[in-house]
């Protein structure tokens, strides 16, 4: 038995869903009820490219805002892991460097949580981790191996020799050489101002640390200085000659700042909360 020779089920003729081409002469029939009110009112849509276009952009749009806005407003979009600091200024002059010199065109710095990275990297990065970089650094490309765990791998002496030849170290390397950050100065005044900058967009440096940011400087290089001190502003500092010639050169600054990747937060006692 098909269905319309069911008693309930009315068949074609009666069926006021079906439009049938004598319903409306010289339409095209179709199964829909003929003049249903509202949903026929998106025909003027289908038939408007240009209508369509605007509308589709419109829902998009709100979509995304619905999706995305919320993110700036949040609390806990990013959630704090303990050890994670502003950048020393010694450090962030290093990180200008890095931004400056494109070393984000070969070397990413962002772990992804799979298998192979976290063995070859270490734990993946967490997002705190570069809640304070602006520009954050993670990259898209590793024509060199990831660098956000790079702190501590190396001596500051592999990574001087590294600079000035990398294919001393790593004969086979197609990364350029960088010896001439050994000969340029850094300028304290300069780096004070780039960590005001900072403070201007919203790293939380202390009215103390923009004082004394110029003075930071050069104390990160110099064991004998208010040592100190800088590790009360900057816990787990590394503080020492970096490149092993006198004076903070532009070497001093990048291997400060490489030195330090990954080495803030305390991966043995850290845990992940999955309840944020
Ligand atoms: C043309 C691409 C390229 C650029 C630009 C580049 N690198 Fe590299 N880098 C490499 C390659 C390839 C390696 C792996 C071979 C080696 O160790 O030299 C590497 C290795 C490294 C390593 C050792 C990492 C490890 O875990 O073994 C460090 C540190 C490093 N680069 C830092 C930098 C910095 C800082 C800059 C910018 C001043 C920079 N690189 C620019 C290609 C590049």
């Amino acid at each position: 038995m098909t269905d319309y020779e069911r008693k309930d089920i009315p068949g074609p003729d009666e069926d006021p869903k079906v439009s049938q081409l004598k319903d409306a002469p010289g339409e095209v029939p179709n199964e829909l009820p003929h003049h249903s009110k509202f949903i026929d009112k998106h025909k003027i849509l289908e038939k408007n490219a240009t209508l369509l276009l605007v509308f589709s952009f419109l829902v998009v749009t709100i979509g995304g805002i619905v999706e995305i806005a919320p993110l700036f407003y949040l609390e806990n979009t990013v959630e704090e892991v303990e050890g994670v600091r502003p950048y020393s200024p010694l450090e962030l002059a290093g990180r200008e460097i890095y931004v400056r010199e494109g070393c984000y065109v070969c070397h990413s710095q962002m772990i992804r949580p799979m298998r192979d990275e976290v063995e070859r990297y270490g734990h993946y990065s967490l997002a705190a981790e570069s809640m304070y970089d602006h520009p954050f650094q993670w990259g898209s490309k590793r024509t060199g191996p990831d660098l956000a765990r790079v702190g501590g791998r190396y001596s500051d002496e592999w990574h001087v020799d590294h600079f000035i030849d990398p294919q001393s170290v790593v004969p086979e390397s197609v990364m350029p050489n960088y010896a001439f950050l050994l000969d340029r100065r850094v300028d304290p005044q300069q780096t004070a101002e780039v960590v005001a900058t900072h403070a201007a967009v919203g790293v939380p440096y202390t009215e103390e640390m923009l004082e004394v940011a110029a003075q930071d400087v050069l104390t990160q290089v110099d064991p004998f200085g208010d040592v100190d001190a800088l590790l009360e502003r900057y816990p787990g500092a590394q503080v020492r000659n970096f490149d092993g010639q006198p004076g903070v050169s532009e070497m001093d600054a990048l291997i400060a700042y490489l030195q330090m990747l990954g080495t803030l937060v305390d991966f043995s006692t850290f845990e992940a909360d999955a309840s944020r």
